[in-house]
């Protein structure tokens, strides 16, 4: 048996599976983001370990002897996290979370320090990498900089909680602008320009590595005699993609969670820094990937159901079935500031076309297309840059919603396949690698696709609508960015 831990925004999701990968039990057990100032978003690392033995004890109680079992842990985890730890592991601040927004200064700094740090990394310095936080902690918090032995992103820190150990894998340490991406080891001359040192980073594991055992404490409170081996794991896109069988180059997978995503799996390393992809290390050894990233996906919804006091199904079923065409209200759905394509930290979001008949389903409908024209805006960035996505895998909370899938493919132009129903996500892809590191077997073989159950296809009759309305919303940011 194997366990796969996803350590997402909202929550902590865990899933069991055989040695042939049937899916034996999941749990899951909510997370809050506090956001005390705006523009900030932080988590306490503590609320991850308590929610992991939640998610643990909800699978015990289901299925014990399952959990006795398990011989191998792999974790997926969100991103880009600064967690800080003095020498005696004690955490030292909230963790800066990936859709922070506070260290935009810092990307600038970085960029004067590090001549080289765009082919370097692969990337150009955003806000949420994890680099420009630290740059932030020593402008902001001295104290608490000087007392930093170890930066680890989320899954890690759990890591270091399970095992005692301090280890990273390549495709979660590409995403904290240190990693030299082609080389997949730290980069001195990064850390130089952030002021850090080799000492404070964890050890790098590709996903698919044992990276230790958990300890024998946590193997009688969790109830698994086996000591299991932690995998390496991946940053959560990277995992998904395990979990959906996107590793081969050319794969494709859009995940409409909390941040939206289009990420294209490469056989080389393939940065495209002009429109903010990202390009990064997969999880599987000697692979790589190129991603575009939006902040705030299911989050944009988010925030009309705060707004509204409706929940997102109730929302989103109000539509209808039938895209006859764009809602009459065009949202640029940058309320945590945006990376692909426009990099920018400190725009926020903006409505435009409210009128006196402007009602709750055109603010719903203006978000769900407003969420599509961000994709494209990843779609034609990286199209751009030479990569050719010809249909998408969804994943993620969003793709409950066919209407908004339906958007999406209409306005993408192509299809989108959805798995069938079963486990796909990062808590599963995080399984696959516990099983790997565990058994040595390889992840060609492992990271089977899952089957179809369906197809999205775009909605030809509204096709040349949507057309019109993306010509519009690509002219909102130009108009408005300087107005902050
Ligand atoms: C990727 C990113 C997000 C987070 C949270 O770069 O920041 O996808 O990993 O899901």
């Amino acid at each position: 048996m194997y366990l796969g831990l996803d350590f997402g925004t909202s929550s902590v999701k865990g899933v069991i599976i055989d040695d042939k990968q049937k899916l034996i039990a999941t749990a899951s057990s909510p997370l809050k983001i506090s956001r005390p100032h705006p523009g900030w978003s932080e988590q306490n690392p503590e609320d991850w370990w308590k929610a992991a033995n939640l998610v643990v004890k909800a699978l015990r109680k289901q299925k014990p002897k399952a959990v006795a079992a398990v011989k191998g842990i792999g974790m997926s985890g969100q991103q880009h996290g600064a967690t800080l730890l003095d020498k005696n592991g004690k955490v030292l601040r909230p963790c800066i979370l990936w859709n922070d927004a506070r260290s935009f200064e810092e990307c600038n700094d970085i960029l004067r320090d590090g001549p080289h740090a765009k082919s370097i990394t692969g990337n150009t310095p955003l806000a949420g990498f994890t680099a420009p936080k630290l740059l932030w902690v020593r402008k902001h918090e001295p104290k608490i900089f000087e007392q930093v032995a170890k930066v680890l992103l989320p899954k890690d820190y759990i890591r270091f909680r399970m095992t005692g150990t301090y280890g990273s894998d390549m495709s979660d340490s590409a995403g904290t602008y240190w990693l030299d991406v082609a080389k997949r080891d730290w980069s001195d001359e990064m850390l130089k320009a952030t002021h850090m040192r080799r000492g404070q980073m964890p050890e790098l594991f590709e996903g698919t590595d044992a990276t230790g055992r958990i300890t024998d404490k946590l193997a009688k409170a969790w109830g698994m005699p086996l000591k299991p081996v932690v995998a390496g794991g991946g940053g959560d896109n990277a995992s998904a993609a395990v979990g959906i069988g996107a590793v081969n180059d050319g794969d494709a997978i859009l995940s409409l969670g909390t941040s939206g995503v289009m990420f294209v799996s490469n056989a080389k390393f393939s940065p495209n820094t002009e429109r903010n992809i990202h390009a990064f290390c997969h999880a599987v050894p000697g692979t790589w990937h190129q991603m575009g990233v939006m902040l705030s996906a299911t989050d944009s919804l988010e925030w009309l159901v705060k707004l509204l006091g409706t929940p997102a199904p109730k929302l989103t079923a109000a539509l209808g079935k039938k895209l006859n065409g764009p809602s009459p209200v065009l949202l640029l759905p940058y309320f945590s500031g945006e990376r692909t394509p426009v990099g920018d930290a400190q725009i926020r979001a903006a409505f435009l076309g409210l009128s006196h008949g402007t009602d709750a389903n055109a603010l719903t409908h203006a978000a769900l297309d407003g969420v599509a024209f961000a994709f494209r805006d990843s779609l034609e960035a990286l199209r751009k840059g030479g990569a050719s996505v010809k249909r998408l895998t969804a994943v993620g909370g969003g793709t409950k919603s066919e209407i908004w899938l339906k958007i999406i493919a209409t306005v993408l132009g192509i299809p989108i396949d959805l798995p069938a129903a079963g486990e796909v996500g990062g808590a599963f892809g995080g399984a696959r690698m516990g099983l790997m590191a565990a058994t040595g077997r390889s992840f060609k073989e492992v990271c089977t696709k899952p089957k179809i159950a369906r197809t999205v296809q775009p909605e030809k009759s509204a096709a040349a609508a949507y057309d019109a309305a993306y010509a519009r919303y690509v002219k909102i940011y130009p108009a408005i960015k300087d107005i902050k």
